[in-house]
Formats: C-alpha cells, sequence, structure tokens
C-alpha cells in the first residue's frame, strides 16, 4: 500500500517534509570526512561534478569491508571521493580498478588518494569510455561494482557490472533517484526513463536482492545469489 503525504503525517505525526529534511540532515551530518576525502570534494565541485553524498561515501566504505573487498570496479571515478570511500573500506591488499573518461579527473583522484596514504599498485586507473572497458574486465572476478556515470547507459552499465560480480558480489547503482524525478510519473526525459528501466529490470529479476535507499541522490545495492549446489551433486 503507498501511503499519501497526508496519510504519512499522520502517522509519523508530524510534517512529512520537514521530518524527512530532518532526518537527512541528520543521516548526512553523521558520518566522519577524512581530510583526503574532503579535498576530492572540493576538486570535485571545483570541477562541476556532483560526488557521492557523506552517507553515500560511508555506504560504500561500509559495503567494501562488509563483502571483505579485494577486486573492485567503479565507474566514474569523478575527483575520487567514492574512490577514497571504496578504498577505506577494501582489504588491505586489495585492487580498486577505476573508470573515467576525463584524463583529468583521473589525476584529481590520484592526488587524493595519495593523500589518503593509499600505495599507487593498489589502484588501477583505466582511462576510456566505460562501456568499452567493462565488457574487457574478467567476469565473476569483482566483490563489488560501484556505477556513479551517465546515466543514459545505466541499463548496460547494469547488464555489464552484474556479469563481473563473483556469486555473492555487490553491484552498486548512484542516482537512481534522480533528484526525485524517478519517482514522479510526469518526468519522461531520456535519463530519467533509463533509470527507471533499470529499476523496474531489477525488480523483476529473480537471481539478485536488492534494497533502493534514498541516501543522496538514490542508492540501489544488488546482491547477485550465490546458487546453491544441489543436495544430490
Ligand atoms: C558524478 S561524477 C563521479 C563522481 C565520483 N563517483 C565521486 O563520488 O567523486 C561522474 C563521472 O563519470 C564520468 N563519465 C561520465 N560518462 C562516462 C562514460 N561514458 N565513460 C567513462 N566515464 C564517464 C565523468 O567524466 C565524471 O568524472
Amino acid at each position: 500500500m503507498i501511503l499519501s503525504e497526508e496519510e504519512w503525517t499522520k502517522v509519523i505525526g508530524v510534517d512529512l517534509a520537514t521530518h524527512i529534511v530532518t532526518l537527512q540532515s541528520y543521516v548526512e551530518s553523521f558520518p566522519h570526512q577524512s581530510p583526503a576525502m574532503a579535498t576530492a570534494r572540493r576538486t570535485s565541485l571545483e570541477f562541476g561534478l556532483e560526488p557521492v553524498t557523506l552517507a553515500v561515501a560511508q555506504t560504500l566504505t561500509w559495503l567494501a569491508t562488509t563483502v571483505q573487498a579485494k577486486a573492485i570496479v567503479e565507474v566514474g571515478t569523478g575527483a575520487g571521493v567514492s574512490t577514497v570511500a571504496l578504498m577505506d573500506g577494501m582489504n588491505d591488499h586489495g585492487v580498486l580498478t577505476t573508470i573515467d573518461h576525463e584524463a583529468e579527473h583521473h589525476n584529481a583522484a590520484r592526488r587524493a588518494l595519495q593523500m589518503a596514504g593509499y600505495a599507487p599498485h593498489r589502484t588501477r586507473f583505466i582511462t576510456g569510455e566505460a562501456l568499452n572497458v567493462l565488457p574487457k574486465l574478467t567476469s565473476e572476478a569483482y566483490d563489488l561494482v560501484f556505477v556513479d556515470a551517465d546515466y543514459v547507459h545505466y541499463p548496460d552499465y547494469f547488464e555489464e557490472g552484474l556479469k563481473l560480480l563473483r556469486p555473492g558480489g555487490v553491484l552498486v547503482l548512484y542516482h537512481v533517484l534522480l533528484n526525485g524525478q524517478v519517482a514522479d510519473e510526469s518526468h519522461i526525459d531520456d535519463d530519467t526513463i533509463m533509470l527507471r528501466d533499470t529499476l523496474d529490470v531489477v525488480r523483476a529479476m529473480e537471481d539478485v536482492r536488492y534494497s533502493l535507499a534514498p541516501l543522496g541522490d538514490g542508492l540501489l545495492m544488488v546482491t547477485k545469489v550465490a546458487t546453491q549446489p544441489s543436495p544430490d551433486a
């Protein structure tokens, strides 16, 4: 059952809009931000990019730790806010492969990782079009795939990302709510439709488990279910 705004307000006992703002600001002010991440965030904003929010960065760190990530793929490095977050949660010997078509963004991310104290051999920077790079990576070899790039290719990133995951690995897509547009049927531009289609595909799948969280601009987390060996095998 989907509740109207009025019904929600009755359930929670306060005005829904105020409640959401209070919750969001608390959740976003909760995480600690390292100096390296703060620097990467400043550079991102200078480039005119939209880096992951603090709460999303914290979730990425937590997820990388939870899946004991040794191998991660990131699509959309930007100036490295999410890259630092993923490295913060990864296994100490893990390697992160990060893809972006802008060399300038990669240089900024390299500086952020150096400031955070990560050895250069732990990050593989691939400068190029994500859709050309992803099919060349090894299938079922990664614990976590994070996507934060051009929305119009999200259905392809989803398909390619799933192929790269080991069973039990997690695919994370950012910006899936696109400023709320995805939830508002009056928006019918290409980006919104592509994101809505991606969510519908995930919802219809049987061999995944997922969570759609209203963190930052919307975080979709999808786990590829590990198939159980049959008892007769
Ligand atoms: C929003 S920014 C990523 C921000 C980053 N995840 C962070 O939290 O700091 C999106 C990035 O995706 C890159 N990008 C967009 N389309 C791409 C494509 N088709 N192939 C590779 N990179 C792409 C852009 O150059 C940009 O750096």
